[in-house]
């Protein structure tokens, strides 16, 4: 077909979860304190999420039958740590049965160690602003791997540490709600400490598969008189990582949209502007822009391991995915070596202090009955997929 653009052959297409966000009942951890404290700042609690803790076998069966190669989800360490050097083999053999599901599928499991939440054990201890905490983690790791290393296709370390870092220490808005300059910059330094011990701790284990970090990044533009203050936000929130991983077997890029930077800082997008349900602009274009970013200052190969827009209107989301997968396309044709693109999300799923509201799912989740309706975007999806190509 003349208007074809297709990806190379072993290009992986998947969806990206979070235990946190899908499971349900995730009580032991430090989000969920942060939801139910008196004054939490969360629209609602995550309560039973989309119970994939249950329906997991469910979830995988979407993505076989969408055709996808690929499915990201994450381990939930206060279930497998519940408490400190505790270690659960009821849960560790619960994530052994979905890595074994998922390949006799034909889906390469893609595992994050971290998603945001933090054992409530760790968290009493200062979580990740404690010095221990890089070796707590690796060991947590270490363990882990042992267990699942043989059935695990691709490991993330730490899922976005700098939204950890920005929004628990800077903004006050994760848990534990710092706002605190030095402190933000502690944890950050921390957390790259974390990526390398963790890295480290999954090599050292069974099974040889690629592990990296995946990384928020934002195609940040200067207004004029703003390029100094761009450069310095952009530094402690990407450049210190890019630097933390260059050299790492492959970086995860994820991306929503662009933020305009003034010599006072970020700027909200105007009531012209399009924006989506997270208040962020309308910007596809994000992909093409942070993944040639990444590609060019790591030298990693590079995957898109989140993108997709918090909208009600699927039609809108095709349209965004579409635009956002031919800037994937873009990169490759530039010579990126960019080796697969997840969307986020599988599902509609707990948005952290957002709650239920934002729907960034493939597939719709009842919230009563948990029954899961694939949307037309899924079908769009699965379609590039098998094509392996944009026609659009
Ligand atoms: C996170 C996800 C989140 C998504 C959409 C990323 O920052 O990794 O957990 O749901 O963005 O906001």
């Amino acid at each position: 077909m003349a208007d074809m653009r297709s990806f190379p052959d072993g290009f992986l297409w998947g969806t990206a979860t979070a235990a946190h966000q899908i499971e349900g009942g995730n009580t032991n951890n430090d989000w969920w304190a942060w939801e139910h404290r008196p004054d939490s700042i969360c629209a609602e609690p995550s309560g039973d999420a989309c119970d994939s803790f249950t329906r997991w076998r469910e979830d995988l069966a979407i993505v076989a039958g969408l055709g996808l190669g690929a499915y990201r989800f994450s381990l939930e360490w206060s279930r497998i740590e519940p408490a400190q050097g505790e270690f659960s083999e009821v849960a560790l053999r619960h994530y052994r049965q979905q890595l074994e599901a998922a390949l006799a599928m034909g889906i390469e499991p893609v595992v994050t160690f971290h998603h945001f939440t933090t054992p409530s054990w760790l968290a009493a201890q200062g979580g990740f602003e404690h010095p221990d905490t890089p070796a707590r983690f690796a060991e947590f790791c270490a363990r882990a791997t042992e267990r699942l290393g043989d059935v695990l296709s691709m490991a993330c370390t730490i899922n976005e540490p700098n939204v950890v870092a920005l929004a628990g220490y800077r903004m006050g808005a994760f848990p534990p709600g710092v706002a605190d300059r030095g402190r933000y910059e502690v944890v950050t330094e921390r957390f790259c400490e974390a990526h390398r011990q963790a890295q480290s701790a999954i090599k050292a284990g069974p099974g040889s598969f690629p592990v990296g970090m995946t990384l928020s990044m934002t195609e940040f533009v200067a207004a004029p008189g703003g390029e100094e203050r761009m450069v310095s936000i952009r530094a402690l929130h990407e450049d210190v990582y890019l630097d933390a991983t260059s050299g790492d077997d492959f970086l995860g890029v994820q991306c929503y949209s662009r933020e305009l930077v003034d010599a006072n800082g970020l700027v909200k997008p105007t009531a012209e502007q399009r924006t989506t349900q997270m208040g962020y602009e309308f910007w596809p274009g994000c992909v093409e822009h942070t993944v040639k970013r990444a590609a060019a200052w790591t030298g990693n190969p590079i995957y898109v391991t989140e993108n997709g827009i918090g909208t009600e209107d699927d039609a809108e989301r095709i349209e965004y995915l579409a635009e956002a997968i031919s800037g994937a396309h873009q990169c490759i044709a530039d010579g990126v070596d960019l080796r697969g693109y997840f969307c986020w999300s599988l599902l509609d799923n707990f948005e952290w202090v957002y709650g239920y509201r934002p729907k960034f799912g493939l597939v719709e989740v009842n919230r009563s009955t948990f029954e899961r309706t694939p949307k037309a975007s899924a079908q769009f999806f699965a379609s590039v997929a098998k094509a392996n190509a944009l026609s659009r």
